[in-house]
């Protein structure tokens, strides 16, 4: 019978057996798989382990603040962050493709982390402390399968949370939550007493807002596309809606423009979409029944308090054949 405390009892002996009097590192990402597993491991060694989050400035309205304050507390984890979001963004220049903008943003995010992990190595050496070995990762089950770790199954997106590791920092690997699936991931994370707001959260990809503007990502995109992202996320909250939802990416079509009228004058803005969906795994997905009125609170909203937006679409799109996420 499953047991998320007897899980994490298992869990904790294990990692203490695997680690030794080692250190550890593990990158936070703000969400849920990599905020739990962080917390399991720092449960079995406390400050052995240093959680590194790397700001890569494509997250959505808070979520930074989010670690570093409400997680930190809730954890007792000694936490690093890196302000990278100049650099991610100087890379992500004039580049529009899909699986560019994830191939830079997984090879940057490597690069940023590499530093620190450099960084860390150097001072355990220095201090003549004990070596860092081991790299915590949130994979979980699922992500496993889709990468090509089960049999048949084809990678049609490249996650770049899997595999994509540096041959010359060589650490041994820690994934706590392999055989778990998002469910079991949320209980053992309100277990450990990880903020609801952090476990409850909907599943994020890792190149965040980055592949949620459809043409170039500039700061300015993002900045439209956080607004428009946070009045959608509030009112499904407020309405209660969290459960019932997978997940619901808000999107920005930024090359597009059509004609609006606000106010007594004429606007060419941008349409946001949202793409709101029910799903079991990911693997396949259907459009959420959202109530009209919390539609109709939502595209108010963002189009009367969101700059060069003036119109609000919702996809209807099953999975397949769209994608959950656009890009
Ligand atoms: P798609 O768009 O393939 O998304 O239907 C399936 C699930 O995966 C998430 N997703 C990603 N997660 N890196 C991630 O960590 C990625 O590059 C990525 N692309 C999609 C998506 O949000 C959905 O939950």
């Amino acid at each position: 019978d499953w047991n998320s405390g007897n899980v994490i009892a298992e869990q904790i002996e294990r990692i203490r057996e695997q680690v030794g009097d080692a250190r550890v590192i593990s990158a936070l990402s703000g969400g849920v798989d990599s905020a739990v597993s962080t917390a399991l491991v720092h449960k079995a060694i406390g400050d052995q382990l240093t959680a590194v989050f790397v700001d890569h400035g494509l997250l959505r309205k808070g979520e930074r603040e989010q670690v570093e304050n409400d997680y930190v507390e809730s954890t007792g984890v000694r936490l690093i962050t890196v302000d990278a979001a100049e650099t991610f963004l100087g890379h992500l220049e004039g580049v529009t493709d899909p699986e560019e903008k994830r191939k830079i943003i997984g090879r940057e995010f490597i690069r940023a982390f590499e530093k620190v992990q450099l960084d860390l190595v150097a001072e355990a050496k220095a201090s003549g402390g004990a070596p860092v070995k081991f790299l915590v990762q949130g994979t979980l089950y699922p992500d496993v399968v889709e990468s090509g770790g089960g049999a048949g199954t084809a990678n049609i997106k490249s996650h770049h949370n899997v595999g994509g590791l540096p041959d010359d920092l060589d650490f041994e690997l820690i994934e706590p939550l392999r055989a778990l699936f998002k469910d079991e991931v949320r209980a053992i994370g309100r277990e450990l007493g990880i903020p609801e707001a952090i476990v409850g959260r909907q599943p994020f990809p890792g190149p965040g807002l980055g592949i949620r503007i459809i043409g170039e990502v500039t700061a300015d995109r993002l900045e439209i596309l956080r607004e428009a992202d946070a009045i959608a996320r509030e009112e499904l909250t407020k309405a209660g809606l969290d459960q019932e939802i997978w997940q619901c990416p808000v999107v920005l079509l930024a090359d597009v423009r059509s004609v609006g009228v606000q106010g007594d004058g004429r606007t060419y803005g941008h349409p946001i979409v949202l793409r709101p969906v029910s799903s079991e795994d990911a693997m396949t997905a259907d459009w959420t029944r959202l109530p009209y009125d919390v539609l109709s609170k939502i595209s108010n909203r963002i189009t009367n308090g969101v700059r060069d937006v003036n119109r609000v679409v919702l996809d209807v799109t099953s999975k397949p054949p769209g994608t959950i996420e656009w890009e």
